[in-house]
C-alpha cells in the first residue's frame, strides 16, 4: 500500500492529458502532458481514440513523478479529472472499446434531441437531472453507439458492455477491470442520471433505451475507488478522488461556499456559481449541476457553458494567421483603436448558456477600413468577457445576488488585459489564484481528503492564495451602453437572443 505523502492528478481533458504531482500543501512538484489527436469524421463529428488517452495517461503519470524526481513510492494516492459528458462504451471482457469515444462537442445527436423535445420530453429531462436536451450530454450519445455500431445494443442487453465518461474508462483500465465506478459529478452529466435521489434514472433510461447493465456505481467525489494495477505504474496506487474538470476547477479554487463562482477559460468557458444544498433551476437556460458531492452530501451548482473562448484566440493565430502566438493578443489588445467599436461573435459551434442555438453562426460587426489585426484580437478577447457577462446575467435572473467576486482560471487568464476588461464588462472584482492548475488541484484536494491529508475544506480553502486581482473601473454608463452592442450583435446571428 502507498506510504508516500504526495498526490498525483490525472487531467484527462478535451485536447491534452496531463498528470501534476502535487504536495500535501498543494505545491506542484512535477507535470508532463501530451497533446490528444482530434478526430473529426464528418462534420460536427468529434471523436477521441480511447487508447491514445489510456497510452498518454500512463506516460503522463510517470513523466510527471520523475520531473519531480520522485517515484511511485512517493505517492499516496491519485485523483482524476477529466473533460465531461465524453463517451466510451466497452466489452467488459477484454476491456477493448465498441468505437471511439464520442466527444462533448460532437453534434451527431441533434436531430435525435429535436426528435425528443418534439415528444415534450424535456421538462422531464430537466426536472430530473438539471440538463437540457442538447448533444452536448452522454445520454443521447449512449444511444447512438448501442444503435449504430453493428451488435451493440444484443451485447449491452446480454450484460457485456460497460459504458464510462473518461474518468470512469481510466478507473476501470487502472484497476485491471475490477472496479466500474463514476463520481456524481461525471454521472450528473449523462442525461441519465436523478441529481435530487441521486440514482440513474429508470425512465430516462427508458426514454433513451439505454440497458441499465451499461451503468457504472456513482460514489462520493472523494470515495475509495480501489488501487491501480502494480504492473500498470509500478505500483498499487488507490484512487481516491474523482471530478469532472469543472466541478475539480470549483474544488480547486475553493469555492465552498453558496455564492461563490468560478469561471474557466480553455477552449470553451464554463461558469459554476455553487448554490449550496439547493437544487435551483434555472428560468434562464443555465444547467442545474453537482458542484461536488462528500460523504454523501450533494452541493449544488448553476452551471454557464460556453463552447468557444480561447478557441477563438486558436482562429485568430490557426484561421486567420493574424497573430502568431496566443500570447500576443495581450499587447496587440493595449494597441488597438479605441475609436472602433467591433463585436466578434464567436459561435462557430452555435451558442451555448445561455441561447442554446446550435444553428448559429460566428459574425463580425463593425469593420472599417482601418480596422486590422490589433482590433481582431481585441475584439476576440472582449467577446470572451460580453459572454461571461451573459452568464452573469443569467445567474443573477435566477436570483444569485450579491456576487462580489469571480475566481478564475485556466489558460487565458494570464492575460491581464483580457481579465481587467472582464471586470469592467461584469462590474465584478475579479480574482486569479496563485496556482494556475486550478483543475488538477481540485483532484489533488479530492483525492488528499479521501486520504486524510486534508481534514475538511476549511483546511483546503486556506491555501487558495489569490495571485492578482482586478477591480472594476469602467464607468458605469460605459459598460452598459457596450453591452448592450454585444446584445444587439448575438441578437443579428441568432433568434433565441
Ligand atoms: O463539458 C466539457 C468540459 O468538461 C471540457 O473541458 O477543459 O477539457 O475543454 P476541457
Amino acid at each position: 500500500m502507498a506510504e508516500g505523502s504526495s498526490i498525483l492528478a490525472i487531467d484527462q481533458g478535451t485536447t491534452s492529458t496531463r498528470a501534476i504531482l502535487f504536495s500535501a500543501e498543494g505545491q506542484r512538484l512535477g507535470l508532463a502532458q501530451k497533446e490528444l489527436p482530434q478526430h473529426f469524421p464528418q462534420s460536427g463529428w468529434v471523436e477521441h481514440d480511447v487508447e491514445d488517452i489510456w497510452r498518454d495517461t500512463l506516460a503522463v503519470c510517470k513523466d510527471a513523478v520523475a520531473d519531480a524526481g520522485k517515484t511511485m513510492g512517493d505517492v499516496a494516492v491519485i485523483g482524476i479529472t477529466n473533460q465531461r459528458e465524453t463517451t466510451v462504451i466497452w466489452d467488459r471482457a477484454t476491456g477493448e472499446a465498441i468505437h471511439k469515444a464520442i466527444v462533448w462537442q460532437d453534434r451527431r445527436t441533434s436531430e435525435f434531441c429535436q426528435d425528443l423535445r418534439a415528444t415534450g420530453a424535456e421538462a422531464l429531462v430537466r426536472e430530473r437531472t438539471g440538463l437540457l436536451l442538447d448533444p452536448y450530454f452522454s445520454g443521447t450519445k449512449i444511444s447512438w453507439l448501442l444503435d449504430k455500431v453493428p451488435g451493440a445494443r444484443e451485447r449491452a442487453e446480454r450484460g457485456e458492455l460497460a459504458f464510462g465518461t473518461i474518468d470512469c474508462f481510466l478507473l476501470w483500465r487502472l484497476t485491471g477491470g475490477r472496479v466500474h465506478a463514476t463520481d456524481a459529478t461525471n454521472a450528473a452529466r449523462t442525461l441519465i442520471f436523478d441529481i435530487k435521489r441521486q440514482v440513474w434514472d429508470k425512465e430516462l433510461l427508458e426514454l433513451l433505451r439505454i440497458p441499465e447493465s451499461l451503468l457504472p456505481e456513482v460514489r462520493d467525489s472523494d470515495a475509495e475507488f480501489g488501487t491501480t494495477e502494480t504492473a500498470l505504474l509500478g505500483a498499487a496506487l488507490p484512487v481516491g478522488g474523482i471530478a469532472g474538470d469543472q466541478q475539480a476547477a470549483t474544488v480547486g479554487q475553493a469555492c465552498f461556499e453558496a455564492g461563490m463562482m468560478k469561471s474557466t477559460y480553455g477552449t470553451g468557458c464554463f461558469a459554476l456559481f455553487n448554490t449550496g444544498s439547493d437544487l435551483v433551476y434555472s428560468q434562464n437556460r443555465l444547467l442545474s449541476t453537482v458542484a461536488y458531492r462528500l460523504g454523501g452530501k450533494t452541493t449544488y451548482a448553476l452551471e454557464g457553458s460556453i463552447f468557444v473562448a480561447g478557441a477563438a484566440v486558436q482562429w485568430l493565430r490557426d484561421g486567420l494567421g493574424v497573430i502568431g502566438s496566443a500570447e500576443e493578443t495581450e499587447a496587440l489588445a493595449k494597441q488597438a483603436d479605441t475609436g472602433q467599436r467591433i463585436y466578434l461573435v464567436p459561435a462557430f459551434t452555435g451558442l451555448g448558456a445561455p441561447y442554446w442555438d446550435a444553428d448559429a453562426r460566428g459574425a463580425i460587426f463593425g469593420l472599417t477600413r482601418a480596422s486590422g489585426p490589433a482590433e481582431l484580437a481585441r475584439a476576440t478577447l472582449e467577446a470572451v468577457c460580453y459572454q461571461t457577462r451573459d452568464l452573469l446575467e443569467a445567474m443573477r435572473a435566477d436570483g444569485a445576488s450579491g456576487l462580489e467576486t469571480l475566481r478564475v482560471d485556466g489558460g487565458m487568464v494570464a492575460n491581464d488585459w483580457m481579465l481587467q476588461m472582464l471586470a469592467d464588462i461584469l462590474g465584478v472584482a475579479v480574482e486569479r489564484p496563485q496556482v494556475a492548475e486550478t483543475t488538477a488541484l481540485g483532484a489533488a484536494y479530492l483525492a488528499g481528503l479521501n486520504r486524510g491529508l486534508f481534514q475538511n475544506l476549511e483546511a483546503v480553502a486556506a491555501q487558495w492564495q489569490c495571485n492578482a486581482r482586478f477591480e472594476p473601473q469602467m464607468a458605469e454608463a460605459d459598460r452598459e451602453e457596450r453591452y448592450s452592442g454585444w446584445r444587439d450583435a448575438v441578437g443579428r446571428v441568432s433568434s433565441s437572443a
